[in-house]
Order: structure tokens, then C-alpha cells, then sequence
């Protein structure tokens, strides 16, 4: 979808006025406006489109997906509650928040934000494509919100504007301030790392570097690549101390009223594109890699094992501080699960 398409919803039916201005009547009995915050060249934002696409072409007059990326639309938190109000039983808002953002829904996620837990994406796979993770997103059902696939972005690193990068803890850390998330476990982390954490919505991400209201942050390097925050940092450590991922979910009661053959078909649908969604992150991870570290401005730095037992050390106590609010059982299962 081009960011210059105006989209007007009238009744039930869609009408697209295209960059040329033509008029295209796409009438369908369903739509589903899919709200994301990130570029629609990452991991997330290509998956959102080969659903759309797939959905728009296979379910043509029944269903039809219209893509907002770059918080268009919404933001992620925004993005929840419109879809916990709406009892729309036509128009449905469909959203893909990284994980880090359901903490109010299920205590539970917050497993997946803890640093170290994963070794690499096999590590991830393994809890994301178990049983394990039923129980961790049903509570969001008694908040409205249906949970329907798992998709990845990639492991973090980090990244600072500062005369040295980040390796030493808590040394390197120390004085400077980090963008993060809306989660406490990543709050816990950065303070435990040496930094002090400071919550900023994914949109304010790039003004706050540039500006130096933050020194540094840490993502995913599509996001790293595509939001240009590499022109404004120094320093990129490859530290895939924890993993960025996303949920995709979905009004409950629009989900729940649709049609049987149509739920299926657009389940069946999300499964490919979460296959998809695994191809495109695996690449973005390289390939984003490479072109930052091409352009040359930001110099990336691996951490070498020392540093890295360092770090693991210094973050150790984080999980024990939130046991209880997660489950120790859960955590267990998890453990035993990743086999370490
Ligand atoms: C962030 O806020 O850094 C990420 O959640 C953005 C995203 O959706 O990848």
C-alpha cells in the first residue's frame, strides 16, 4: 500500500483513490485495517503486506486488509485500546506490537523481554512455537484482544553516541541515558547494565538520538537500519542480549463474530505470512547488518566472550526480580524447554 493512497471506508464498502487519482471499488463484506509503527521495509511491515495481499486477492469481496505502517494510524499502545473499544462488527483493527508491549494484558510476556534467556532465533522459535505460550497469551482474552501468530524482528543490540562503545559494564553504561520500551524488565535491565532507561514511544525514537535527549538505544538492526539510526550514533554493539518480536493480534469481538469458513481462511492465511515474516527477518538481520555497516557511520563492534559472561552477570538478578509477577512455573517450564 503507498503511503500517499487516501483510504475511505463508506458503509461496508472500500473505495482507494490511487496516487493517479483513479477510483477503484474494492467492496468487501469485512475490513481489517492493519495498524504498525515501523517501515514497511523490515520484517514486520513485509509480512503485514503479504497478508494484506494474500488476503485481498484470495478473499476478494469478503475480506479486505488496508496496511498503516509507521504509526500512521496509531502507536502500539494507542493501537490496543482502539482495538479493546471497538464493537465494530465489520471493521476490525489488526496490530503486530512487539512483545515488550503486552505486560498490561499478560504478566506472563514479560518472559520473552528478559535478557539472555535466548541464545540465538532457534531459542525463540522453541517457546514461540510451543504449547507454552497458549497459556501466556490467553489472558488477553479476557481483555478483548485475540492473539493469533507470533513473529519475529530479530536479537537486539545496542547502540550510543559517545567517544567509546558499549563493551565494559557497568562502566560504558554509566552516566549515559537509553531509550526503551514500555517494559519494566527492560528498565531493570539498563539499570543493571550501568544506564539509565528512559521510555519513549517508538516513533520518538530517532529526534531524542539526534537531539540527545537519549544517548542510546537498543533494537533490532532492521529497525536500526530503516528508522536511520545509525546516522545518529556512534557505536553498535553486537550484544543479542534479548529478542525483539511481535504479537499479532486482533479485536476479539470482530474476530470472534466473523464468519467460521472466514476465520479459517484468514488463520490459514497468517500462517503463511508468519512463514514468510521468519524468511524476511532472517535476511533483514544480515543484509541490515551489512548495509550499516557499509554506509560507515556507525562503527559496529562485537563483544567479545569476556565482555559478554560480563554482561550476562550483571543482568542475572533481573529475572529473579520479576519470578513472581511472571510465574516461577512458567519461567521453569521455559527453562526446561530451552534446555539451559
Ligand atoms: C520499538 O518500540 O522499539 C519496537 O517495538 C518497534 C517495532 O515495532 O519494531
Amino acid at each position: 500500500m503507498k503511503a500517499n493512497r487516501k483510504v475511505l471506508t463508506l458503509g461496508l464498502g472500500l473505495f482507494v483513490l490511487t496516487g493517479f487519482g483513479n477510483v477503484q471499488s474494492a467492496a468487501a463484506e469485512y475490513v481489517i485495517k492493519f495498524s504498525h509503527v515501523v517501515s514497511p521495509h523490515t520484517p514486520k511491515g513485509q509480512a503485514a503486506d503479504i497478508f494484506a495481499k494474500l488476503v485481498n486477492k484470495r478473499m476478494a469481496g469478503k475480506v479486505k486488509v488496508v496496511v498503516f505502517p509507521n504509526s500512521q494510524l496509531y502507536n502500539d499502545n494507542k493501537v490496543m485500546e482502539a482495538m479493546r473499544l471497538s464493537d465494530s462488527k465489520t471493521t476490525g483493527i489488526m496490530a503486530a506490537p512487539s512483545l515488550s508491549k503486552f505486560v498490561k494484558f499478560s504478566r506472563q510476556m514479560q518472559a520473552f523481554d528478559l535478557p539472555f534467556l535466548f541464545n540465538d532465533i532457534v531459542d525463540v522459535h522453541k517457546l514461540a512455537d510451543s504449547k507454552l505460550v497458549e497459556e501466556m497469551t490467553k489472558p488477553m482474552e479476557r481483555k478483548g484482544i485475540k492473539a493469533l501468530s507470533f513473529w519475529d524482528n530479530g536479537m537486539k543490540v545496542f547502540s550510543i553516541k559517545s567517544d567509546k562503545p558499549l563493551t565494559k559494564v557497568p562502566a560504558d553504561f554509566r552516566g549515559n541515558k537509553f531509550r526503551i520500551q514500555s517494559s519494566e524488565v527492560h528498565a531493570a535491565m539498563i539499570k543493571a547494565l550501568g544506564g539509565t532507561p528512559q521510555k519513549l514511544s517508538f516513533k520518538e525514537v530517532y529526534t531524542s538520538l539526534a537531539q540527545g535527549v537519549v544517548d542510546g538505544q537498543e533494537n533490532a538492526w532492521s529497525n536500526v537500519y530503516s528508522k536511520k539510526f545509525y546516522e545518529v550514533q556512534d557505536y553498535i554493539t553486537v550484544s543479542n542480549h534479548s529478542y525483539l518480536g511481535y504479537l499479532v493480534v486482533v479485536s476479539k469481538s470482530f474476530w470472534n463474530n466473523l464468519p467460521e469458513d472466514i476465520r479459517s481462511e484468514l488463520t490459514a492465511i497468517m500462517k503463511m505470512a508468519t512463514s514468510a515474516n521468519r524468511r524476511f527477518a532472517a535476511k533483514a538481520d544480515s543484509e541490515d547488518r551489512a548495509k550499516i555497516e557499509k554506509a560507515g557511520k556507525a562503527k559496529v563492534v562485537e563483544l567479545s566472550a569476556a565482555d559478554r559472561a560480563m554482561w550476562v552477570k550483571a543482568t542475572s538478578k533481573v529475572e529473579d526480580k520479576f519470578r513472581r509477577q511472571i510465574g516461577a512455573k512458567i519461567l521453569k517450564d521455559i527453562h526446561t524447554l530451552l534446555g539451559h
